[in-house]
């Protein structure tokens, strides 16, 4: 199959391009910028993607193409393309110059097109791009020309004479540069020739092979299963590459939404048949652990903490069982990774991740088949493999669980009231055909009593908030503008239906300044 490979400089929009390049329909792969040049000989790429990166071309240890790259593109006519660090290191290393120059352009910037080229076909002469750079290219090696400026960057885009190499200074492969797929696209089909048989099947299928590869035939698989999309996922491909050698562990801590551990359950002993599948009811000894600590970072930690007891003390019988356990599946996906900047040795640390990890002395093998990829490409393969639309599409539920929702110190009545009145929400947000579209949806217990009268009786009881927000990742988050009519009949029905709760209300809170949970 065709392949473009995209060589990693450590840019935090390296897998992007990956990514843009599979959406475009051509398999494409990333590699570490100091693969040895066998390897990358080995992958017979169609054309080579040099990505960004946080260095500078005249740091002491910036990062390096290997020797005889330039060699080996020209002999085997592989067409290179080169991404602001990559754009740079191609020039500096065919004796061109750049320097760090003093106006740095961060953000959307003007692109000029000076001169008609095959990677800018299809734009027009003024076209938007996004530019993220300190450094630029002072002078060209011979043979090269520029074919696209800015205002304050000459050079921001060139290509040599033979039509092979070409560099931008931008980054096409981030939705703010609105042509970038366009630039993409000519560059793997008019440049690099590539023929589009790229298909999600192929990758479930390589990946089953490597899952094969990596387990051996007789060895196992220990998987920690949430229920949510990415665990799950990883749960059916493992599954469908070594079969019964995969032990699920599902841990009940007593804060999932209504009906969740049957859900759970059913899906994968029921319908989709996995024999070891392994079930802990764990409520008694997180409840009764979280009993009367309202502090929520201190919550957290008795959960994290507990969860990491429970699930070691099940590994360790599953392991005096079946000595063969070599490895622990994780459901990690690429954004995950960026967060924990465990990308590539050159990736600039981004945040710490808030999510668990286990103990290292568990000395267990680490894999983690979905680590490439991005939430709607899981989604896409977890159907292919046949998951119900409903668990792929679920919203984000988080590891606390209700504890985050359920303020103050926790107990299983009001967990069960929050639960109530958390069904009939999406209930409601189902009927309306509208949950797809919400980022996230779900109640709140508010531990605040107010008044109110049902029938003749007045009532004291607690409130229960809305929160129903929009998202595209996160990070930023706007409550969702919903149709009065649907809240009216919402709040009438946990008013009417939710023993607990009398008064609901809703929130029009936005991230930032709000946070999505509300602990
Ligand atoms: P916030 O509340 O920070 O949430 O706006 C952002 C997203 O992260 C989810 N979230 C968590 N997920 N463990 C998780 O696995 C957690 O402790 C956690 N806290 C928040 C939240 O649901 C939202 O989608």
């Amino acid at each position: 199959m065709d392949t473009i490979i995209v060589l990693d400089f450590g840019g935090q929009y390296c897998h992007l391009i990956a990514r843009r390049i599979r959406d475009l329909g051509v398999y494409s792969e990333i590699l570490p910028f100091d693969t040895k040049m066998e390897a990358l000989k080995k992958k017979e790429p169609k054309g080579i993607i040099l990505s960004g990166g946080p260095s500078s071309v005249y740091d002491v240890n910036s990062p390096q193409l290997p020797d005889g790259f330039f060699k080996f593109v020209k002999e085997e006519k592989i067409p290179v393309l080169g991404i602001c660090y990559g754009h740079h290191t191609i020039i500096k290393r065919l004796g061109g110059t750049i320097e760090p120059h003093e106006q740095k352009e961060y953000g959307k910037t003007e692109l000029n097109i000076v001169s008609p080229n095959l990677l800018l076909e299809a734009l027009d002469d003024k076209e938007i791009v996004w530019m993220s750079h300190g450094d630029q290219v002072r002078n060209l090696p011979e043979g090269f020309k520029a074919i696209a400026k800015t205002d304050t960057c000459p050079i921001a885009a060139y290509q040599d004479d033979s039509n092979s190499i070409y560099g931008v200074q931008f980054h096409p492969e981030v939705v703010h540069t609105p042509k970038g797929n366009q630039i993409l696209e000519n560059f793997i089909s008019k440049i690099a020739r590539s023929k589009k048989e790229w298909k999600l099947e192929d990758w479930i299928e390589l990946s089953i092979e490597d899952i094969n590869r990596e387990i051996g035939t007789t060895n196992k698989v220990i998987l920690g299963l949430s229920g949510g999309v990415d665990s799950s996922v990883a749960a059916v491909l493992i599954h469908k590459a070594i079969g019964d050698r995969l032990h699920c562990i599902f841990v009940n801590n007593g804060l999932l939404r209504k009906n969740e551990e049957k859900q759970v359950q059913e899906t994968f002993k029921e319908k989709l048949q996995f024999k070891n599948f392994h079930y802990i009811d764990a409520e008694n000894l997180f409840l009764s652990r979280l009993k009367d600590v309202s502090d929520p970072e201190e919550k957290r930690k008795i959960i994290g903490h507990s969860f990491i007891e429970v699930f070691e003390e099940k590994t360790i019988h599953l392991e005096e069982e079946f000595p063969d356990i070599t490895h622990l599946a994780q459901g990690t996906i690429y954004p995950d990774r960026v967060e924990t900047a465990a990308t590539s040795k050159s990736s600039a640390k981004i945040k710490s991740h808030h999510n668990l990890t286990l103990p290292d002395d568990m000395k267990l093998k680490i894999i983690e088949p979905l680590k490439d990829l991005y939430k709607d490409e899981v989604r896409k393969i977890g159907l292919k493999l046949g998951l119900d639309r409903e668990l792929i599409e679920r919203h984000p539920f988080p590891g606390p669980g209700l504890a985050v929702r359920c303020l103050g110190s926790v107990n299983k009545e009001e967990l069960d009231t929050l639960r109530e009145a958390d069904y009939i929400l999406i209930e409601e947000i189902r009927k309306a055909n509208i949950y797809e579209k919400l980022w996230q949806a779900f109640c709140v217990f508010i531990p605040v009593k107010t008044v109110g009268i049902m029938g003749d009786f007045r009532t004291y009881e607690h409130l229960c908030a809305i929160r129903v927000v929009e998202s595209r990742d996160a990070m930023t988050a706007n409550f969702s503008k919903l149709d009065w009519n649907l809240l009216e009949k919402i709040g009438t029905r946990i008013i009417n239906e939710v023993k607990g709760f009398n008064r609901v209300v809703y929130d029009i809170s936005n991230k930032p300044p709000s946070t999505i949970e509300y602990e």
